[in-house]
């Protein structure tokens, strides 16, 4: 009889072992940036620009100087004279720390004091008298392109304009072909309003220069410690291997805190002249004004459709608004990521897409919050066209996705933009979401509020986005090829300690990692302690963004826990006294084929690797993987809402939702719904209530949070989950997919899909995000369309 260890008891893979992080979590023993406090502290505060777009004619410093308690004060010319005062960017373009010829958005950073206190610091800060020039203002990318456009950045040699990229990507000709051979053509013009991740935690830093061991510790709310200290190599032109960046607990990142920001620069710089510890801490407002940005894309599409439903091909055209700096954190393959990684679930024969990326003078954008490559503005357009396109052919929505998706025996598939998928079952997730809403009986339901005024309304989403990103071939960040790594040493006494060269920012790395190590060798989840985020101890690797920790830095905890296993499986034939051939593995334990209950536990192994090893093998227990996967992951999902709209005001209200995901096999189902959850509920916000935007002079309108709102559990809806469609991936070694972001990814076209269902017949075919009560309550009034795009001239 087995003597196998029970892999839920010891909290394996398929169990839903409570987080570990949550033990210090909620007892508010969480150790966050802020809450380091080193001798000798300096802190820094960062002055701002008032005006979106201005020639700096003149810096007046003397004042902030003279305060007591300042130490330094940073200007864009002291940056200079180190070189320092722009930075690359990690998409090949440069962003100035602090500004010297210009400023180019409200909110950029002119300069920094340093002083004995923040309250000091701030005081200076307003001392500084800056003379500006204004300049005209450019707000969206219409704006940008025009004739007459001031060029924003001038600073650039071969900049004529403010055009960043013109790409595309697909088959021109044979898109044009299957259109000209179409029956229909169905059209959407729609803007991705910008939005921000705005984590609870904002950015900060503090850079601590040892001029005796010439060592510089940053402590900083990084997703991505490894990349930031080769950018700081190459920034501040240090060794790298005198750089430790050091990434505590992380208060929620969401992607707002891949990119490098002009205060972890100038915190450095400062603590290398200061020879002090320099620590900046982001105020709340400074961080919704300046920080990581996401969206801003203006989105045209068609779609070549037979009469009886079938997709013959797509056209897409996007324009993105990135803002003064194209800064955003994305593989260089890659330069816009976005709407290629449309239609990889519908069968669509042939695809072209244009985009242009362009500045303007609002802050950087194109961070990728809470999603890979900009999938989810790909996802809602989509998904949002899918719908038209039903409503255009008077299909039921439901079924012209069914149709046209691709089927479970068409893997491994080739999407229309060259991505190849590799396992789904899209047909049987919507069959499970349609009986879960009770689709047939709701629209009997709707039909008949319909004849009493009452609207309602059904919204249906589907999504699967490119998760893992790299395979090395195909990605990188700077030329570093994108990959993951996992170090684990099995102790004497069977007790372990993993790194990995991922990031959490609360997603509970802590916890599922150790359950892949229980899954794998048999070792109690809870006899697992597992460390990120410091570039001393953990192994080189790419951080935590686009859901890539568990299809990349999870495999390679599988891998590596393997490696310990093979070399424990040479301890155990030595101590059984038999050949390794002879042994066999069950989890937790080796035995003899032919006498089963002869045997050893993984942790009688781990003792002998310390004090019993076999003639000639190294001791010890410790291994390292670095795990470079053959593909990425391709989770999917079925999100279907209701919803009843007030006629008379435009509010809207959730009824029910349904959300059916398939991410494989589920590491720890429990966390995995709590991530499905916290995406649904984003995605509520951003549909729903979250409005930040630019005025014609460029000042950010909404930037505070009682314009752009975060759901309280008062107004978030309730969500029922199901899990029971489960596509394990091919290639994962223990067959996962990535979930963090999925939700938050396809949710916003279900929201939007429901409110536009319930203005079916009005004519209206689009309002764009937020769908605030105001802009439905003008679609329904006046049955026009609404946009939300931002105003071209001071009097619209
Ligand atoms: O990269 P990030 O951690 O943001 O995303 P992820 O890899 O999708 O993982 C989010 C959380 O869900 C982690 O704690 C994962 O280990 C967990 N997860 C899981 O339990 N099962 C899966 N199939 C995927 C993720």
């Amino acid at each position: 009889m087995s003597q196998a260890v029970d892999e839920i008891k010891i909290g394996g893979v398929g169990a839903s072992r409570k987080r570990v992080e949550d033990n210090r979590f909620i007892r508010g023993k969480g150790n966050y940036t802020d809450d380091i406090v080193l001798p000798g502290m300096l802190h820094m505060e960062i002055l701002r620009s008032p005006l979106a777009h201005a020639r700096i004619k003149s810096i007046d410093t003397s004042r902030a100087w003279d305060i007591p308690g300042v130490h330094l004060v940073l200007t864009g010319e002291m940056m200079a004279t180190r070189n320092l005062a722009w930075m690359p960017t990690l998409s090949y373009d440069t962003q100035a720390v602090l500004a010297t010829d210009k400023v180019r958005f409200q909110g950029q950073e002119v300069a920094c004091v340093i002083a004995d206190d923040p309250y000091i610091a701030k005081d200076a800060c307003e001392a500084i008298v800056v003379d500006y020039e204004p300049l005209p203002v450019i707000v969206n990318p219409m704006q940008a392109v025009a004739e007459d456009a001031p060029v924003i950045r001038d600073d650039k040699e071969n900049q004529p304009d403010n055009v960043i990229y013109n790409w595309e990507v697909g088959d021109r000709d044979g898109t044009d072909r299957a259109f000209a051979s179409a029956d229909l053509v169905s059209k959407l013009e729609l803007h991705y309003p910008r939005s921000h991740p705005s984590p609870i935690e904002c950015c900060g830093s503090i850079a601590d220069f040892n001029r005796a061991t010439s060592k510089l510790t940053v402590y900083m709310t990084t997703q991505a410690p490894h990349i930031i200290r080769a950018a700081v190599a190459m920034v501040a032109e240090l060794p790298e291997h005198m750089i430790r960046i050091v990434s505590p607990d992380i208060g929620g990142g969401f992607g707002n805190k891949v990119p490098v920001y002009p205060g972890y620069v100038c915190s450095i710089l400062a603590s290398i002249l200061l020879e002090r510890p320099v620590k900046w801490i982001e105020d709340k407002s400074g961080n919704l004004i300046s920080t990581g940005f996401a969206r801003d894309i203006y989105l045209k599409g068609e779609m070549a459709l037979r009469k009886d439903g079938k997709i013959l091909a797509v056209r897409m055209h996007a324009d993105a608004d990135h803002g003064a700096f194209f800064s955003d954190a994305q593989p260089s393959k890659f330069k816009i990521g976005l709407l290629h990684s449309t239609f990889a679930a519908y069968d669509v024969p042939v695809a072209h897409l244009t985009a242009r990326g362009t500045y303007s003078n609002k802050a950087p954008g194109g961070v990728a919050y809470r999603c890979s490559f900009r999938v989810t503005e790909a996802m809602f357009f989509q998904e949002r066209m899918v719908q038209e396109a039903a409503s255009d052919l008077g299909m039921d929505q439901a079924q012209f996705r069914a149709m046209n998706f691709v089927r479970d025996d068409q893997f491994p598939h080739r999407t229309p933009f060259g991505f190849l998928t590799d396992s789904g079952q899209y047909g049987k997730c919507l069959d499970v979401a349609l009986k879960a809403i009770d689709y047939d009986n709701f629209r009997q339901e709707q039909a008949e509020a319909r004849k009493r005024g009452r609207l309602l309304g059904l919204g249906i989403s589907t999504m699967t986005e490119p998760l893992g990103a790299g395979n090395s071939r195909e990605y990188d960040i700077l030329g570093i090829k994108m990959f993951d790594s996992a170090d684990l040493k099995v102790h004497m006494t069977g007790k372990a300690i993993l790194r990995t060269g991922a990031k959490t920012q609360g997603q509970g790395h802590e916890t599922t990692w150790a359950q892949i190590v229980a899954h794998e060798l048999g070792i109690p989840a809870e006899d697992v302690v597992v460390e990120e985020g410091d570039t001393d101890t953990a192994p080189f690797g790419m951080g935590t963004y686009a859901s890539r920790s568990t299809p990349v830095a999870g495999a390679a905890v599988a891998m590596v826990s393997r490696k310990i296993r093979a070399k424990a499986r040479k301890l155990a034939a030595h101590l059984l006294e038999v050949s390794e051939e002879d042994i066999e593995w069950e989890l937790g334990r080796f035995y003899v084929r032919s006498a089963p209950d002869r045997g050893v536990t993984i942790q009688e192994c781990a003792i002998a690797a310390y004090s019993n090893m076999p003639d000639g093998m190294e001791p010890g227990l410790e291994n390292t993987a670095y795990y470079d996967p053959p593909n990425l992951t391709w989770p999917f999902a079925v999100y279907i809402v209701t919803v009843e709209v007030d006629p008379q005001t435009g509010v809207w209200d959730v009824l029910k939702m349904v959300a059916v995901d398939d991410c494989g096999v589920r590491i720890n189902p429990m966390i995995v719904e709590g991530q499905i959850m916290g995406g649904l509920t984003e995605a509520y916000a951003m549909s729903n209530m979250q409005f930040i935007t630019f005025d014609a002079e460029g000042n950010c309108v909404g930037a505070n949070y009682m314009d752009y709102l975060l759901p309280t559990a008062w107004e978030t809806p309730g969500y029922e989950l199901h899990s029971e469609v489960v596509t394990p991936c091919p290639h994962h070694p223990i067959g996962a997919k990535g979930i963090g972001e999925c939700a938050a990814v396809g949710g916003p076209a279900a929201f939007v899909n429901a409110v536009m269902d319930a203005l079916s017949g009005t004519g209206v075919r689009n309002v764009d995000m937020p769908l605030l009560p105001d802009r439905v309550w003008e679609a329904l009034t006046y049955h026009r369309d609404v946009s939300g795009a931002p105003p071209v001239r001071s009097d619209d």
